[in-house]
């Protein structure tokens, strides 16, 4: 008998079709999945599931009822599917599940999903790293509810940098968020995209400004499942990519002489490639 396997699969943010081909053929191949019924879609797990798997809602119950799944995997060699939303390496509590099954002798993976943050950036059709605008993107969250904040990674601090944030697990305090994104420097015209439940059939996306945060989430009730991209990067049309200008070479590319030297000049100069 084999030892029994927990896949850890990112289900993606909500739609069926956004879930990996190796996420849905360990759906497939599972005894038992574990999902949570308000966080992924219903079709994404009977879509590919076995009509005689054990299908268990991971909301209606504690990681304690959890492990005993992990047990009895182990014992009788089950294939474990645990669906998580978007990519389970971030806030799906996945760690402490990933060392218990480990520790039971249980072969362990992960299949990374589609993010939210990735889901909502297309959702508006944005890059969320424009050249010469934004490099960087922060996944963060608000401070508060029930996990506490390390001191040093206050939303303040991470505004500070001016650059593209993802805010996650945050709708329930907008007021507390923007005002935390202003003391961080970010100017009430900021560009702000609000996403609740992308990918679903109810999905709503909203773009606007800073100081229009609050009332867009109390006009339309968003508490929960909210997602929100801010920074300059989702309203600017920003400069040429220097990889793909032709003056540019790489291992693969030769680059055009004149092209070459007029981006030479441009950056020598401090100015945008042309
Ligand atoms: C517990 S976290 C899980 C994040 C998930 N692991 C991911 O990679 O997207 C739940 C938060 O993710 C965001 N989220 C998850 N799915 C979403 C969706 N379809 N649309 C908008 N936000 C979503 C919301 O901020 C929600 O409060």
């Amino acid at each position: 008998m084999n030892s029994g396997r927990v896949s850890f699969v990112g289900a993606g943010p909500g739609a069926a079709d956004l879930i990996t081909l190796r996420g849905a053929r360990r759906i497939a191949e599972a005894d038992v999945v574990i999902w949570a019924a308000s966080l992924v879609m219903e079709e994404c797990v009977t879509e590919h599931a076995q009509a005689d798997a054990e299908l268990v809602d991971s909301s209606r119950i504690a990681h304690e009822d959890v492990l005993r799944i992990y047990r009895r995997a182990a014992a009788e060699g089950l294939r474990v599917a645990r669906v998580h939303s978007g990519d389970p390496s971030l806030w799906g509590a996945v760690q402490e599940q990933y060392d218990a099954a480990a520790e039971l002798g249980l072969e362990v993976e992960i299949v990374p999903g589609v993010s939210a943050f990735s889901a909502a950036a297309a959702a508006v059709g944005r890059e969320l790293t424009i050249p010469e605008v934004a490099q960087s993107v922060v996944l963060t969250r608000l401070e508060g509810g029930k996990t506490p904040m390390p001191e040093r990674e206050k939303l303040r601090e991470f505004a500070r940098h001016g650059t593209t944030l993802a805010i996650f697990l945050s709708a329930a305090r907008t007021s507390q968020m923007v005002d935390e994104l202003r003391a961080g420097g970010y100017a009430d015209d900021t560009p702000v995209v609000v996403a609740y439940r992308t990918s679903w059939p109810d999905e709503i996306t909203v773009r606007c400004r800073l100081d229009e945060v609050e009332a867009t989430c109390k006009e339309r009730k968003l508490w929960r499942q909210t997602l929100f991209l801010v920074g300059a990067a989702l309203g600017a049309r920003g400069t040429r990519s220097h990889l793909y200008h032709p003056g540019h070479f790489h291992t693969f590319r030769k680059p055009d002489a004149g092209a070459r030297r007029a981006l030479r000049a441009a950056r020598a100069a401090g100015r945008p490639a042309p």
